[in-house]
């Protein structure tokens, strides 16, 4: 059974999760005081609860409901609310091109050590974000670290959210799939991370850097690929502190790539 609930006024309270979708001041502090996130489109959302997210409601244009019909019998008492595109519209601010948004439960954070394991790793590599502002680059990063067979992915307390709507639309969902949690602050997670074997890589342009093939070439067993910010880079302390600094060479006259396009090449390079 579908609990579907047609709504017509685009000031209905029971749709106050969807309130202004592009706002992201107001959906950080909205999606983090009721502990909820959005996921848009039909795949996206099928692995958000496939993955074992608990959503709150969904909002669907009609035509949706024959698609999503697996996903929504699995969850009889959430409500589904069925709105024309222009009453979503209305809701959420912009034209949803999909048709289909949820609104899911967060999951209580994972401690730092669930994610790295409890025993130290053979092989492994995983990938830490430095404070990255950009939701998108937050995103691919999830995306490449699922293409390319990262093991998990920890973002450090500044980072931008993994759950907010942009970057999962940009990891295609697979912040879903991809094991990741927020951690301590800096240095203590450079600790944290040698104490579980982990040799912590910053990628970072400095002069005293090894190229990424030489890092390759080591064939270390465990390593923590730390990227950092889109404008300064790595923090300077965190770029001291590290068991070493890894550059990709690049071509005369370019200053760096795109954080997420660096985690590409790192995540291809050290496979
Ligand atoms: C746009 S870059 C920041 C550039 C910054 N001016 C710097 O000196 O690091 C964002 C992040 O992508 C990674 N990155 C980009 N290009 C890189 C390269 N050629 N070598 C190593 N890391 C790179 C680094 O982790 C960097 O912190």
């Amino acid at each position: 059974m579908i609990n579907s609930i047609p709504i017509t006024d685009a000031g209905d309270l029971r749709l106050a999760d969807y309130v202004a979708l592009r706002e992201v001041n107001l959906r950080k502090s909205l999606e983090s005081a009721e502990g909820l996130f959005i996921a848009e489109g039909e795949k996206v959302i099928r692995r958000a609860v496939e993955a074992g997210y608990r959503p709150r409601s969904f909002l669907l244009a009609e035509r949706w409901l024959a698609s999503l019909r697996d996903v929504l019998v699995r969850c009889p008492d959430t409500p589904v609310y069925l709105a024309t595109e222009e009453v979503t519209e209305q809701v959420t601010g912009f034209h949803v091109h999909r048709g289909a948004l949820a609104s899911l439960h967060r999951q209580p954070p994972r401690p730092v050590e669930d994610v790295l394991g409890r025993r130290r790793p053979r092989r492994s590599r995983i990938a830490v974000l430095e404070n990255l502002v950009d939701h998108a680059n937050v995103g691919s990063a999830f995306r490449n670290a699922a293409a390319l067979g990262v093991d998990a992915v920890l973002v450090t307390p500044s980072c931008a959210d993994p759950l907010y709507r942009r970057a999962i639309k940009t990891s295609m969902g697979n912040v879903f799939n991809v094991p990741w949690t927020r951690t301590p602050p800096m240095p203590d997670l450079l600790d944290l991370l040698r104490a579980h074997g982990y040799t912590t890589v910053a990628l970072t342009l400095a002069d005293d850097s090894i190229t990424l093939d030489e890092l390759a070439e080591r064939d270390l067993p465990a390593l923590a690929l730390i990227f950092g910010t889109e404008g300064a880079g790595v923090d300077p302390r965190t770029a001291r502190d590290v068991d070493l600094r890894v550059r990709i060479p690049m071509a005369a006259g370019v200053d760096s790539l795109n954080v997420a396009a660096a985690t590409a090449v790192v995540f291809y390079v050290t496979r």
